[in-house]
């Protein structure tokens, strides 16, 4: 166990045992102090610098399925199937009419403009521990020499309850506890209610996902991009799926940064103002024996402005195994695609990697 000693008080540094990031300098304090050029370090090699947004790429991205969700959760047929469609061909989706009121988003937002707005040395009081993920800082620095993501981040545990480590929140912030804690309760409904939908689709009842993958643990990640002199040589977040079950992220209305691969091209996400953007995770691709996909996708960076966004995972129970589910298997048509593995043997083998695009599920793949 960890102690850190910070302004003259003792922080126990409990662990997530998830895994650790090696602590690098803050990209928004870059950009506050000035910079003449891009530094190397977040330069990116040729083949993954983001090319800009073409009109063939911002087409396809009216494609990206948009739900009612307020028809989903009442048993909408049409609707259902549309988000069997979303899951199976593109592993993203956008939800209007997710009932999380308007003024909740904008106070979550408001709060986490105002946290990344403090000084560095406020902020830095909040930082990651060095066996931990949970905090101020970066994520997935696993060596000296990778490139690095333009980008800060804190990231806190905020469901189940018993699982906040307040050591990391920033309680003299005004209203920023209450904020979170709002947007949390509202989006663990969200996740609970697609689950749902997803259990019926894969053959079981409405509980089915729940009874499997315990009370769904949630993480939410607030990321900041500060703004880049050359967005074509950097990458706000680099290409990875997401390792849980499903991520519902609240991203800025009026900059696109997200970006998901899809027939070989990365595709933006364009803001709907007040939807959230729903993915499926690496969690559900394997239980699902690879019918629903956990889609790789990054973030560009924005000449002009900032973006924050706040990307809610949605973690299995770390004692629990997962593999494809019985329902999802039909051997000898469709046999088990991937092994079983503990959770938490999962989750620590996404985290001591640089974030890779696909590699993760790859791991677990059973070759054929
Ligand atoms: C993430 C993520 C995308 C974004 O935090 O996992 O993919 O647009 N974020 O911030
Ligand atoms: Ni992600």
């Amino acid at each position: 166990m960890d102690l850190k000693v910070e302004n003259g008080c003792i922080k126990e540094d409990k662990g997530l045992g998830w895994g650790k990031s090696l602590p690098v300098q803050s990209v928004q304090e870059i950009v506050r102090n000035g910079y003449q050029s891009v530094p190397e370090r977040y330069i990116q090699e040729i083949k993954d610098r983001p090319s800009s947004i073409s009109s063939e790429s911002l087409q396809a991205s009216l494609q990206i399925p948009i739900i009612d969700f307020s028809l989903l959760a009442k048993g909408d047929e049409h609707e259902t199937r549309k988000l069997d469609l979303a899951c199976k061909e593109w592993g993203f989706f956008q939800i209007r009419n997710h009932g999380v009121q308007v003024k909740i988003l904008q106070k979550m937002k408001a709060a986490m403009a105002a946290f990344f707005e403090l000084p560095l040395m406020e902020k830095k009081k909040y930082a990651m521990g060095a066996n931990d993920l949970e905090g101020y800082g970066q994520a997935y620095v696993v060596s000296e020499e990778q490139k690095l993501d333009w980008c800060d981040l804190v990231a806190l545990k905020t469901h189940p309850l018993e699982q906040r480590n307040l050591n990391f929140w920033p309680l003299n912030l005004p209203g920023f506890k209450e904020a979170v804690e709002e947007y949390s309760i509202e989006v663990q409904k969200v996740a609970e209610e697609i689950n749902a939908n997803l259990s019926i689709l894969m053959g079981m009842e409405r509980d089915g996902l729940k009874r499997y993958q315990g009370e769904l643990k949630q993480l939410m990640r607030m990321n900041y991009y500060p703004p880049c002199s050359s967005p074509d040589l950097v990458v706000g977040v680099s290409p990875h799926s997401d390792g849980g079950s499903l991520t519902v992220l609240l991203q800025d209305d009026d900059i696109i940064g997200l970006q998901i691969k899809h027939k070989g091209g990365w595709i933006p996400v364009k803001p709907i103002p007040n939807a959230l953007v729903v993915n499926i995770g690496d969690a559900i691709e394997i239980m699902s024996n690879g019918v629903y996909k956990s889609i790789e996708h990054r973030a560009i960076t924005n000449e002009k402005k900032a973006r924050i966004s706040a990307a809610t995972f949605a973690h299995v129970d770390d004692e629990l195994e997962i593999g494809p589910l019985d329902s999802m298997v039909d051997d000898p048509h469709r046999p088990p695609m991937y092994k079983k593995i503990k959770y938490i043997d999962y989750i620590r083998q996404v985290l001591a990697r640089k974030m890779d695009g696909k590699a993760h599920t790859d791991l677990v793949k059973i070759q054929t």
